[in-house]
């Protein structure tokens, strides 16, 4: 088996730049070799600053076709994702796609039946999971000393992808992402929540709507009530519309006491405890600023570990298409004021 993973870019915008270029660059299992967008200048800068040798390419097809390739990013708008990810993994290339990973379940299961077909590696972005207070959180979790969950809250919202992405003007077209914060902010949530507790959503009730963006098809606002396969129960939220402190927090009530997830930016990981009566602050790590080049994730370095088989990947695209089923009953349960069922 390659010790070393040829890796292209598909997609060179915001989250090419900020996290998949830097790690891959960072990795010493992979080199970049291929970057493509339909914008020749933004593959053409992207491949100056992280690799000059490598080749550019504006027409994906072409590059899958032309390149000496192991592997590739999608990092496109999300209608792409799945599209895109299918030609890939019937090119025999490993796929590493952003969140969402599609835009129906019916797209998801093509993409994992592809993957399955060709023997290669489909991994989902849902970055969240490697923050290192979240990894402490489950490590927490899994311990025991929460005890059972009963009741969570999770929320994500910033200020909007436009403060984020420069040249993302297809966040706020529906034909183009699909969806607005619901699953932009939301899946990451809804990821989050399924990975910490190890618990599925089994329905859900919800409400969108588009309070303040312009010119947009998209909602902008999103909140859930959910029902775990236990009787657990809790609620989902994000938001485009957050200004003056960005919220992307956790709360966990257990039978033991509450765990609170980045909350307190001094204090990003608290479990208060009830018996005995205790407080314990952990400390975490502060992930660098896109000033300081990435965010110390290394979610691209595990992608081509688990591609060379060197760990499990984090995040298969079974558990995407999981919480991303969780957004979708969402959608029709908001579209219908029904509580809906989670299919997947
Ligand atoms: N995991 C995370 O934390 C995280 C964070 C931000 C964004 N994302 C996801 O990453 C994806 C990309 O988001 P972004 O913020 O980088 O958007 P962006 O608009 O900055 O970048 C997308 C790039 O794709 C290019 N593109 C569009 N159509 C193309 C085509 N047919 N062929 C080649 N290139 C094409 C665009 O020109 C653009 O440069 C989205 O799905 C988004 O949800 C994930």
């Amino acid at each position: 088996m390659a010790k070393t993973l040829k890796i292209g870019i598909i997609g060179c915008g915001a989250i090419a730049e900020h996290l998949h270029v830097p790690e891959y660059k960072a990795c010493p299992q992979a080199k970049l070799v291929a970057f493509c967008d339909i914008i020749s200048a933004k593959a053409k800068a992207l491949a100056a600053r992280f690799a000059p040798d490598a080749k550019v390419y504006t027409d994906y097809k072409a590059m899958l076709k032309d390149a000496d390739l192991d592997a590739v990013s999608v990092c496109m708008p999300n209608y792409l994702h799945g599209p895109v990810s299918i030609d890939a993994a019937n090119s025999g290339r490993h796929v590493f796609v952003e969140k969402p990973m599609a835009t129906s379940l019916a797209e998801a299961k093509k993409m994992i039946a592809a993957a399955k077909k060709n023997g290669v590696t489909l991994m989902v972005d849902q970055s969240q999971r490697l923050f290192p207070v979240h990894v402490k959180a489950k490590e927490v979790l899994d311990s025991g000393i929460m005890g059972k969950v009963l009741h969570l809250t999770a929320m994500f919202g910033h200020s909007g992808p436009e403060n984020w992405s420069p040249t993302g003007k297809w966040f706020f077209k529906k034909k183009e992402a699909r969806f607005g914060a619901m699953a932009d902010l939301g899946v990451h949530k809804a990821d989050l929540i399924r990975h910490l507790t190890g618990k599925e959503v089994k329905q859900v009730t919800a409400i969108y709507d588009t309070l303040e963006k312009k010119r947009t098809d998209v909602e902008d606002n999103f909140a859930s009530t959910l029902i775990f396969d236990d009787g657990t129960m809790g609620s989902l939220a994000a938001s485009w519309t957050v200004k003056g402190l960005e919220a992307n927090y956790m709360y966990l009530h257990c039978t033991n006491g509450t765990l609170q997830i980045s909350v307190n930016p001094e204090k990003p990981l608290v479990a208060a405890l009830v018996n005995p009566e205790c407080q314990i602050a952990f400390d975490i790590p502060k992930p660098p600023t896109n000033e300081e080049g990435g965010w110390g994730l290394d979610v691209a370095g595990a992608f081509v570990r688990a591609a060379l088989g060197l760990e499990k990947p984090f995040c298969p695209g079974e558990e995407g298409m999981k919480s991303l089923a969780v957004i979708l009953a969402c959608e029709e349960a908001a579209q219908t004021g029904r509580v809906v069922k989670v299919k997947a």
